[in-house]
């Protein structure tokens, strides 16, 4: 059943498009998080261990915010990792036999990447969509991003 909301099939499911490619972004920089918590190495082992525990718990949550809200919508989530491969603007790494500085520049990188696509999809799902509820809640996420970042972009000063 579609929602009766006050914004069009057709614009419904161009918010859950740019979703769906959000939840794809936030799936791989979770792998990536976890990859690094389980497999960085060196004298600050614990401190960046629990550091990415962190982190990947952030992004968790954010998952399943993004999720929820494309049901929400009216629409299904990409649930599996051929779709979010598939339509990811991250790129995947290995980084098994990184330093933990590198691990944090790739991760802070990765944090910036989807706050700047978050600002331009403010924009969008204000301007294009009429959707203030998906605007706002990317308001708070690209926030939420920003500390994370700021926390991240602290360690490489
Ligand atoms: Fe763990």
């Amino acid at each position: 059943m579609t929602p009766n909301i006050g914004i069009s099939a057709e614009k419904l499911e161009g918010i859950a498009k740019l979703l769906n490619t959000l939840l794809a972004d936030e799936y791989v920089l979770y792998t990536k998080t976890r990859n690094y918590h389980w497999n960085v190495t060196g004298p600050n082992f614990t401190e960046y261990h629990t550091f990415f525990e962190e982190l990947y718990d952030f992004v968790d949550e954010q998952i399943d915010e993004i999720a929820e809200r494309i049901r929400t919508l009216g629409h299904f989530p990409l649930a599996s990792l051929h779709e979010f491969l598939a339509v990811t603007r991250l790129l995947e790494t290995k980084h098994q036999q990184s330093t933990a500085l590198a691990m944090m520049q790739e991760l802070l990188n990765d944090h910036e990447t989807i706050i700047r696509m978050l600002r331009h999809d403010v924009q969008v799902t204000a301007e294009e969509f009429g959707d203030a509820g998906t605007s706002d809640f990317l308001t708070g996420l690209m926030a939420a991003h920003e500390k994370i970042a700021w926390k991240i972009r602290a360690y490489l000063s």
